[in-house]
């Protein structure tokens, strides 16, 4: 028997959670994602197949990864989720399963997704105003958002995780009233400082809204206690006046937290990514498709390629280093 040899980086750090993005499409448009008239999809002949995808979760979950979560685009657009959801709970390690959604489909698949397996959904929203939604996502699905975190909330997904992201003279004006609905709807809030990530390159540091400022405003309104934060759990909680009622502040970029990540992507197209912000891919696909090795020989190759992108990780993300630059491909590609 070969010993078991965790996923660690040259920091030391020890990867338990795979982001596994099922498709680069969406139903929505969020502007700090994708343009409006985003085109450049990827071909479809270099999406991984479900038996591809599920022969590097298989081979990652032996590794030691505990967490996956299914990402896109919008991972609800990919026709068998259900199945994917089910084949993963299948595993003999039994990974935590979640999924990062826009909540559009939730109304028909929480619980088809819930009988599956799923544990947990974390749904973005980042307006209450069904105008200002259409006018940020350039699609009218406002309505259908909430009636898709209802059913979440019914089908037993929870704590129900809602991701908002505030942006300056667009839907600053917002962050007590979304918090208000979160605890009148049992939702999980949290807000993430805006990335560096999208396709029309439009994010400014200036202009971005930081994690000390949605701090301040919040607590106009109420008493915000620091809350023990759970290992590589990237949100700051705080409890609402010393309630159990709780809200997050994801600060990845005025208080990076790369120095905990536990996190490895791969993208719909088979490449994978030690973080957000890597600038360079390593490709699974090829070892996926290629067809002189043997079923062993394949896992084997998916195993040590595993282990070099991870040997690879870069202490941190560098966002806050004169230079930085973004990635090349829009956060829709490379998977929440
Ligand atoms: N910065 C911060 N969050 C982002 N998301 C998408 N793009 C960005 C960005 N540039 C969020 C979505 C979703 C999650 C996958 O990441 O709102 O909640
Ligand atoms: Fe779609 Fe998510 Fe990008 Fe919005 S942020 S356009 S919901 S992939």
């Amino acid at each position: 028997m070969s010993t078991f040899l965790p996923l660690a980086d040259t920091y030391g750090r020890v990867h338990r959670d795979l982001r596994v993005s099922l498709t680069d499409r969406c139903n929505l448009r969020c502007t700090y994602c994708m343009p409006s008239d985003f085109a450049d999809w990827l071909p479809s002949e270099t999406l991984l197949t479900t038996d591809e995808l599920m022969l590097v979760i298989e081979v990652a979950t032996s590794l030691g990864i505990t967490g996956v979560r299914l990402t896109g685009g919008e991972p609800t657009l990919r026709p068998d989720i259900v199945d994917i959801v089910r084949r993963i709970n299948e595993l003999p390690a039994r990974p935590e399963i979640s999924v990062t959604t826009n909540g559009i489909r939730l109304v028909d698949l929480a619980q088809p997704l819930r009988d599956a397996g799923l544990k947990r959904v974390n749904v973005s929203l980042d307006t209450l105003d069904r105008d200002r939604f259409k006018a940020l996502t350039y699609r009218d699905r406002f309505d259908d958002v909430i009636a898709g975190l209802r059913a979440a909330v019914a089908a037993g997904l929870t704590p129900v995780k809602v991701n908002a992201v505030l942006m300056r003279g667009v839907n600053d004006d917002e962050a007590i009233t979304l918090v208000q609905r979160a605890i009148d709807e049992g939702w999980r809030l949290r807000f993430i400082e805006q990335m560096p990530l999208d396709a029309g390159g439009q994010w400014s540091r200036g202009e971005m809204i930081k994690a000390d400022e949605i701090f301040t405003m919040l607590s106009e309104k109420w008493t915000l206690t620091p809350v023990a934060s759970r290992g590589s759990a990237p949100a700051e909680e705080f409890s609402i006046d010393g309630s159990d009622v709780t809200v997050g502040i994801i600060a990845s970029v005025s208080k990076p937290f790369c120095a905990a990540c536990d996190r490895l992507r791969l993208t719909a197209d088979g490449q994978l990514r030690n973080c957000l912000f890597a600038r360079d891919e390593l490709d699974l696909r090829v070892a996926l498709r290629d067809e002189s090795l043997s079923e062993d020989e394949r896992r084997a190759e998916v195993e040590r390629r595993l282990r070099l992108v991870v040997a690879d990780k870069l202490p941190g993300h560098g966002i806050n280093d004169p230079s930085f630059i973004q990635p090349a491909r829009p956060m829709s590609a490379i998977g929440g």
